[in-house]
């Protein structure tokens, strides 16, 4: 299971970046709102930290717009993804880049149909939003329970991508039901590695071991 990191802050991804155990890194233009700089600029810095992937969404409504503003943010390194909105114009993009040779990452993407037009259209990887379907009053598990369901029962080649993630739990899940990518919040790899029984056991450890040495 791959781990992405999902923030454009430079600190969060330098910080995650040093546990050795992150694959790659989305941005969409709410994360990069959040930071100073101009996106371009911030896009560089993350594609030197992190060595793998590095989604980067087009902003454009039709499929030629996608396209163009896809190869331009592919001139700021060669390991941007272009992140691309599961719409109807999206999808003809996203065949466009396949012919191409561009990876792409679907975003947006709430229906398991969505999966599977993007799927045909080549994306490289899909983005479920889950978080976003649990707060509709829906099961946004269900969705990554089926995406990599039909991707398995004919050999699709893209990936999923678990987006939107809130809590642990949702990792947990992801695991066990085989998801490609969970792509994280700085705030729940975290508490992904925190535990109340750990935290004790060493502090217990720590106490009974000054003891030794003052023996
Ligand atoms: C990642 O690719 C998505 O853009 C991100 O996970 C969305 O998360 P949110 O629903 O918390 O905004």
């Amino acid at each position: 299971m791959k781990f992405f990191i999902d923030t454009a802050n430079i600190a969060e991804i330098r910080e995650a970046a040093s546990l050795g155990i992150i694959d790659g890194c989305t941005t969409n233009p709410t994360l990069l709102s959040r930071e100073k700089g101009s996106y371009k600029d911030v896009l560089k810095e993350i594609c030197a930290i992190i060595p793998g992937p590095v989604s980067a969404e087009v902003v454009s409504m039709d499929a030629e717009g996608m396209v163009r503003e896809g190869k331009d943010l592919c001139k700021v390194a060669d390991n941007i993804i272009i992140k691309v909105p599961c719409i109807r114009e999206g999808v003809k993009a996203l065949s466009m880049f396949k012919k191409e040779g561009i990876q792409t990452n679907a975003t947006l993407c709430f229906s398991s149909m969505q999966g599977l037009l993007v799927a045909k259209a080549g994306a490289t990887y899909v983005s479920p939003f889950v978080g976003r379907v649990d707060d509709v009053g829906n099961p946004g598990m269900d969705l990554i329970r089926e995406l990599v369901q039909i991707y398995n029962n004919y050999s699709f080649g893209t990936q999923v991508i678990v987006a939107s993630i809130r809590h642990p739990q949702h990792v947990y899940e992801s695991a066990l039901i085989g998801a490609d990518v969970a792509t994280i919040p700085f705030k729940v790899l975290e508490q992904l590695i925190k535990h109340p029984l750990t935290d004790s056991g060493v502090k217990s450890f720590l106490a009974d071991w000054e003891k030794v040495t003052k023996k």
